[in-house]
């Protein structure tokens, strides 16, 4: 299977999860994060929010605001191929929709920070193997910015299993993640490259 043939297999069965599913096994997912060191140990949590049916952030964004963490945000820069960050102050009132429908900070909300500040990233994807490879939607957009964070910053992808598979074809320019947590494990990755046959 290619690379756009995995995208268009897993979101369809992404999108075919209901709300309530969708619900139920965020609820388990981000239950499992805001259990682990990597976030209870992080000041300045990076926290993606979800468009479509991805696992929903919303509230590990409540919580972490609510631990008094410093909660970041991207912003996606269509022209510049690349993530800006903003510190988010209210939730969700300082968000508008952007860049294909996300929700970005408001202009007048904007709190740009330097991506060698965050502590923990929490990881967006389409699919995922077992050694933390991931598949994006094919911006390169976190590949480019996952580089720019400090060596010891950890990288977490919730995801559900329906997006777990045995392999994602990845290059040279893919970053994998550290965990991958779904409705039913936590899997630390070891980050190890699976070569492509
Ligand atoms: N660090 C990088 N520097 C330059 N180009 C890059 C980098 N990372 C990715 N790219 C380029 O971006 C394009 C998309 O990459 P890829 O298919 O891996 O996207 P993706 O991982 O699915 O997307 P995303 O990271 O936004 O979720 C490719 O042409 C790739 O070569
Ligand atoms: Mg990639």
């Amino acid at each position: 299977m290619s690379k756009t043939a995995i995208r268009k297999t897993v979101l369809r069965a992404r999108n075919a999860l209901s709300p309530e599913e969708v619900a139920a096994k965020s609820t388990l997912i981000i239950e499992k994060i805001i259990a682990m060191k990597e976030y209870l140990q992080a000041g300045t949590v990076m926290v993606y929010l979800d468009f479509r049916n991805e696992v929903q952030t919303e509230s590990l964004v409540r919580k972490a605001l609510a631990a008094e963490k410093r909660v970041v945000v991207p912003l996606t820069d269509v022209s510049r191929h690349e993530l800006k960050l903003s510190i988010l102050g209210n939730y969700p009132d300082d968000l508008q929709p952007g860049a294909y429908g996300i929700l970005e900070p408001r202009p007048n909300c904007f709190r740009p920070i330097e991506p060698g500040e965050i502590n923990l990233v929490i990881v967006p994807g389409v699919a995922f193997d077992l050694c933390g490879n991931r598949l994006g939607y094919g911006g390169g957009y976190y590949d480019r910015f996952l580089t720019q964070t400090g060596p010891d910053t950890p990288f977490i992808a919730p995801a559900y299993e329906l997006q777990v598979l045995p392999q994602v074809f990845p290059g040279k320019h893919d970053i994998p993640v550290h965990y991958l947590i779904t409705e039913k494990r936590l899997i630390k990755t070891g980050r190890k490259r699976i070569p492509n046959p």
